[in-house]
């Protein structure tokens, strides 16, 4: 724990002066990131002609969600590399000059090859930077301090004010900055260098502001390893990166190397991840007899909260499609484009926290965490089974839909969000076994990387001709898991012994 003086600092909205730094590092590299995304897909499948890449829809589509699993599989090492080599402060800076290249990588003109490259630099820079920017938002206070958890609600909003801004931001840079200065086709590498820009300001003002901000315990790691096991596990590293290269060299020589094979590799190595990681907690000796029963509570919990960010995670590129093939782009003489509609997520984010706040502030008999999670999934898969309607009253899906189909299917997967985000962050971590504690954070985001793994496999599946099928077989998965964890949810709770 850093910053345990007598004298709060109470300098930003009576949060930590270190809160602001976090706050807008935060804000502007997630500005970025979903800026980026915004225009990603189309950027990818567009033809050539249209200032995009001329991929195959699909194959766009399933890379966008793998892409997604991957930013939070690498949080695994991020967080690792810092608790054990670099700390906090030095990772987060390598990570966001990583992503700001992984930008500037795609504002040039150089096709797929820059596409790959981007991909694997942002991949690698947030998964150095996410996982620890949140971890130093909880150094900044004391475990008993009362300001912990309004402060990471406050840094919860940075994160969504950025993810709001940029899809209006980034997409008009693409378009021309509304002077149609590339004429009708789009410039994507100039939405992309707007994103870089945005990763520059957040780097500049952490490093400006964290020098006198950030505690001196962050510049150094917190379980420092030592010389022989680092030399170890650089080794391992190595056979592993060789390994890799084999098996893709191997793939190449039979013919299998392609996107779609390696996405599929991504989606096993997701899925297992996550189950290596409960059957290594579950036979843990380190792990108590009440602990032992928390971990195994945790599993429903998780598998729910993978299918809720499959939902969720799935609106840059399900939803995104319905926004650009189906949906009516103006209202009167107001024209919008389809990737601005990726600002609804984070604006209702926005504004349900403080509705969610003042309820589990005066709620007095409210659910548990487990009954929260189910009715998460019933909202969710309702704003999937909502987007079918369109298709099935018009009787036809072919032709554009009020942009209110949307905007409904985004407000009804919000308001799940709510019942499961801030809930599943804190019940994690109240869940985790002592000696597990970092690694079940990592969990926490590796339920969203599974659920976007098993995207990965699906939305290839989706086009007007299949949309009501597959709105409808997805909501129904999700609510009926939903039913179900809601009978299971009392016994859930007796297993969490205690914690709720
Ligand atoms: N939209 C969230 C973010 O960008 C996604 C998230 C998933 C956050 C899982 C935490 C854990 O921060
Ligand atoms: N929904 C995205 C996240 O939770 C923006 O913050």
């Amino acid at each position: 724990m850093a910053n345990k003086q007598k004298n709060l600092d109470t300098a930003f909205f009576g949060q930590p002066r270190g809160l602001s730094t976090l706050f807008f590092t935060e804000m502007w590299e997630r500005f970025s990131y979903y800026g980026m995304r915004a225009i990603l897909l189309f950027y990818m499948y567009y033809a050539v002609t249209k200032g995009g890449l001329g991929m195959d829809q699909a194959t766009a589509a399933s890379v966008m969600s793998i892409y997604g699993s991957m930013v939070f599989l690498s949080g695994v090492v991020g967080g690792w590399l810092s608790d054990r080599v670099w700390g906090s402060r030095k990772t987060v800076f390598y990570g966001g000059v990583l992503i700001m290249f992984g930008h500037i990588a795609l504002s040039l003109p150089f096709g797929i090859p820059a596409l790959y490259v981007s991909i694997a630099l942002i991949v690698c820079g947030t998964g150095l930077l996410k996982p620890n920017v949140s971890s130093m938002v909880g150094d900044l206070y004391s475990e008993e301090d009362p300001r912990r958890d309004s402060g990471f609600s406050m840094f919860v909003f940075g994160v969504n004010l950025g993810a709001a801004v940029a899809p209006w931001a980034v997409p008009w840079a693409a378009n021309g900055f509304g002077v149609h200065m590339f004429g009708s086709t789009m410039n994507f590498h100039a939405g992309f260098s707007l994103a870089a820009v945005g990763m520059f300001f957040g780097l500049l003002q952490y490093t400006i502001d964290g020098r006198r901000y950030l505690s001196k315990n962050s510049l150094y790691p917190q379980d420092p390893i030592d010389k022989e096991s680092l030399h170890r596990i650089t080794v391992w590293t190595i056979v592993g990166v060789v390994a890799v290269a084999i098996i893709l060299a191997l793939m190449a020589v039979m013919g299998q190397l392609n996107v779609n094979s390696v996405i599929m590799i991504i989606t096993i190595v997701a899925i297992a991840l996550p189950i290596i990681y409960f059957v290594m907690m579950l036979n843990s000796k380190k792990v108590t007899k009440v602990e032992h029963h928390r971990v195994l509570a945790y599993i429903p919990l998780f598998i729910a909260a993978a299918i809720f960010w499959g939902i969720e995670e799935s609106g840059s590129v399900v939803l995104a499609l319905f926004a650009q093939d189906r949906t009516i782009l103006h209202i009167g003489s107001w024209h919008f484009a389809a990737a601005n509609f990726q600002t609804l997520n984070p604006l209702f984010i926005m504004i349900l926290t403080p509705v969610f706040v003042w309820l589990w502030d005066h709620w007095k008999n409210q659910p548990t965490s487990p009954t929260k999670f189910a009715y998460g999934l019933v909202f969710a898969g309702i704003s999937y089974a909502w987007m079918a309607l369109p298709g099935i009253i018009h009787g036809t899906t072919s032709g554009r839909v009020s942009p209110l189909w949307l905007v409904g299917s985004w407000f009804l997967c919000e308001i799940g969000e709510m019942l499961i985000s801030p809930i599943g962050l804190s019940v994690t971590t109240k869940l985790a076994p002592k000696a597990f504690k970092s690694q079940m954070l990592s969990m926490w985001f590796l339920a969203d990387a599974a659920g976007q793994a098993v995207n990965a496999q699906i939305v290839r599946l989706y086009t007007p001709h299949t949309e009501i099928q597959y709105f409808l077989a997805i909501g129904t998965v999700s609510v009926v898991f939903g039913i179900i964890l809601l009978f299971l949810s009392k016994h859930i709770s007796s297993q969490m012994e205690g914690v709720n």
